[in-house]
């Protein structure tokens, strides 16, 4: 008996000892403690081993199991504040090295696409002049895409527009917003007239850096008693000071050739970027921006308005071709790439 306690006691002090100097955390030492001290640790059989002792045993032995507690639960405990330490230095640390500076991680925002940006942009701006915003269908008849226009089956302007023609006779997906004219016309019930409408048109034409299949064009009618090309040329003006943000901005007008209007005109722009000339102008100090001209008395009948008694402007562009000089972007297939450099410019 006497023999196998002393083993015992001893063995059991090598094993925590060793067991010790392994431990790194706080939970090991927990199941140390519960291992060795805890109610049915390997201590506690070596106390009841000791209860069956002889009063001999128990004068030599009970101190060594007593010291044998005492130097596990002293050891547990300052390993124990040795650890704890150690973490309270750690988290010290790393708050000391804390960088208030330093760049935190920004997640990427997407933004409104370049085009619904520019026709927002529009819209307020042509509100505030006291036009009102419609909405023309995407898939259009003939009708109003070219017959109320002036632009009969057999006229040779057909031929300028690359229509993509639906399967179903007749139908088509509009190539330009002139089809809101006669829509607009007939829908009216009080004069003036004052519309802006923005939207997508398509052409079945060859790509390149300014031409699309689908891109998006604006339209702005306004007719009213004694509409003159003087009313058109004011609003033009005032609309691309606005849009390019230069007060100052000068417009010239050349004839144009557009069956819905007479006279039909084109619009160029002072360049918005210089006064000399340059790569944008292509040195010549203008930018063609817009086609428009007074509206064919043939397009008003077509609109149920009597020619006689009314007459009025419209006006249509490129909404990308404006984006593009106004943002800087030199080619129009950005718009439906994913070039995030070029759209994050917006
Ligand atoms: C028209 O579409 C006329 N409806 C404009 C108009 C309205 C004239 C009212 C008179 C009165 P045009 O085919 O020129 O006109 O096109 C107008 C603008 O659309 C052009 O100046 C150009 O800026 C833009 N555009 C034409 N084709 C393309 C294309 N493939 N890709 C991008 N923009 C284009």
């Amino acid at each position: 008996m006497a023999h196998s306690l002393a083993d015992k006691i001893s063995t059991i002090l090598h094993e925590f000892d060793s067991r010790m100097h392994a431990a790194t955390t706080l939970e090991q030492l927990e199941t140390i403690r519960i291992h060795f001290i805890g109610r049915s640790g390997v201590v506690s059989s070596v106390m009841d081993a000791l209860k069956q002792a002889s009063l001999e045993e128990k004068r030599i032995y009970g101190p060594q199991v007593n010291t044998l507690k005492n130097h596990i639960n002293e050891e547990l405990e300052r390993k124990k504040l040795e650890f704890i330490t150690h973490l309270q230095t750690q988290e010290e640390k790393s708050a000391r090295a804390f960088d208030v500076t330093a760049r935190i991680w920004q997640p990427l925002h997407g933004t409104l696409h370049p085009y619904t940006q520019v026709i927002q942009e529009l819209e307020d701006i042509f509100i505030s002049m006291g036009f009102a915003v419609v909405d023309g269908p995407e898939i259009e008849t003939a009708e109003y895409n070219f017959d109320a226009l002036n632009i009969p089956a057999d006229h040779p302007a057909r031929e300028h527009h690359d229509t993509f023609w639906l399967n179903v006779p007749g139908l088509l997906l509009r190539t330009h917003t002139s089809n809101v004219q006669a829509r607009t016309m007939r829908q009216a019930t009080t004069f003036p007239i004052a519309v802006f409408a923005p939207g997508r048109v398509f052409r079945n034409e060859a790509l390149d850096a300014s031409h699309e299949f689908m891109f998006p064009q604006g339209e702005i009618m306004f007719i009213d008693k004694n509409v003159s090309l003087a009313n058109l040329m004011a609003i033009a003006q005032s609309f691309l000071q606005k849009f390019f943000n230069k007060q100052d901005l000068k417009i010239r007008v050349r004839p144009g050739y557009f069956p819905f209007v007479e006279p039909g005109l084109e619009i160029d722009g002072q360049c918005p970027f210089c006064t000399q000339g340059c790569s944008v102008c292509k040195r010549t100090g203008w930018i063609e921006l817009l086609g428009a001209g007074l509206i064919h008395p043939r397009v008003l009948k077509a609109g149920s308005i009597d020619p006689e008694v009314y007459s009025g402007f419209a006006m249509g562009f490129g909404i990308a071709r404006i984006a593009m000089i106004k943002y800087g972007i030199n080619d129009i297939r950005v718009f439906h790439s994913n070039h995030l450099p070029s759209l994050q410019k917006f």
